[in-house]
């Protein structure tokens, strides 16, 4: 029987490219989502329920009338802006509501447990961006992101939870269009580079270039996208090796090469043929210049190796994908 996997947050940008991805390889997966910030047209990829993770009773009866495999936790606020002017809202959705679904997990006896985590726990780096760098978040989101890995560390350490924690650096790109799967980045409100460009590309508007001025080649920030599809295949590598009995550990997932702000902008005119123009605007706060994993452990120890790793290719993929939302918004709205 296939195993069943439960993708908490399956219904947002990289949980519904998992449970996608979970489904091609095999696997059983049951979506669970509070369609807060997820979408319901993403609910495709397997069986779904619509319920909350601070419900800890919809969390007892999910739980109790399903056996998983493992638990994968995408459930998350990730708006960094956000949570320094509602840092509440991020420690109950992020922190409180973890800690319900963890308590759930160890009772209902889940041996296996994967969590998106972040970049953002490093905070500014000090050296070479490894798992062992130190933790210093810079804003409530990276806190947040944190204070589940200690969670998790112990329960562990106390419930024999094996869990990997996966630390995505720029999630970006969406699911190649023959793959059929019509699943994109879709935030509202949107804040991340590569949506922002393509979007003022389709609409004829410029793209804002937050700081020309950084210590960098060109004075822009530099940042390691990661295609959304090889996330997708770290989560089910991770699972797999939680499950053939290895221990507990945290993995960096970006490609571990760097493109800064202008580079993604050239890439995305070559692209869309179409010479988006660049308004310069001063620095967003609490941009570090430069994040750039070290993915060595991840393609060591889980045997990942990034496929999707050209960022003219990922630009391609978001812009297939900025077009094809965009007819269904305006078949909509007619
Ligand atoms: N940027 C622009 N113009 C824009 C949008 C972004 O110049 O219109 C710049 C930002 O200043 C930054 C870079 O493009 O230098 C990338 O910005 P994103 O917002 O796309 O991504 P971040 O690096 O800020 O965020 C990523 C993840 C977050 C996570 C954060 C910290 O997407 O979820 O890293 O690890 F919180």
């Amino acid at each position: 029987m296939a195993k069943r996997i439960l993708v908490v947050g399956g219904a947002g940008y990289i949980g519904a490219h998992t449970a996608f991805a979970l489904g091609r390889a095999g696997y059983d997966a049951l979506v669970f989502d509070n369609l807060s910030t997820g979408r319901r047209e993403f609910l495709r990829f397997g069986r779904h329920i619509i319920g909350d993770l601070a419900d800890r009773g919809a969390l007892d009866d999910l739980f109790s009338e399903n056996a998983f495999d493992a638990v994968m936790h995408f459930a998350s606020r990730i708006n960094v802006g956000e949570s320094v002017a509602d840092p509440g809202k991020y420690y109950r959705a992020n922190v409180a509501d973890s800690l319900n679904l963890l308590e759930a997990v160890r009772d209902h006896g889940v041996k296996h447990f994967i969590f998106s985590s972040s970049a953002a726990v490093y905070g500014l780096p000090q050296g070479p961006l490894t798992e062992g760098h130190p933790f210093s978040p810079i804003n409530p989101y990276g806190k947040t992101k944190a204070a589940v890995e200690w969670m998790l560390a112990d329960f562990s350490a106390a419930y024999g939870l094996k869990y990997c924690a996966l630390r995505y650096f720029n999630a970006a790109g969406a699911a190649p269009v023959a793959s059929g799967a019509k699943i994109g980045e879709m935030h509202e409100p949107e804040t991340h580079l590569i949506p922002l460009v393509l979007q003022a590309a389709r609409k004829g508007e410029s793209a804002t270039v937050f700081g020309t001025d950084y210590s960098t080649p060109d004075g822009t920030c530099i940042r390691d996208y990661i295609h959304v599809c090889d996330l997708a295949e770290a989560h089910i590598l991770a699972m797999q090796r939680l499950m053939s009995g290895e221990q507990s550990a945290a993995f960096n997932l970006g490609g571990g090469r760097g493109f800064s702000v202008r580079e993604v902008i050239e890439a995305a005119r070559r692209v869309t043929e179409i010479n988006v123009a660049m308004r310069e605007a001063p620095r967003r706060p609490g941009d570090p210049d430069t994040l750039v994993s070290v993915n060595a452990k991840a393609r060591t120890e889980l045997g990942w190796e990034p496929r999707y790793a050209d960022l003219e290719y990922i630009v391609r993929t978001a812009w297939d994908w900025e077009r094809e939302r965009s007819r269904s918004l305006t078949f909509e709205q007619s």
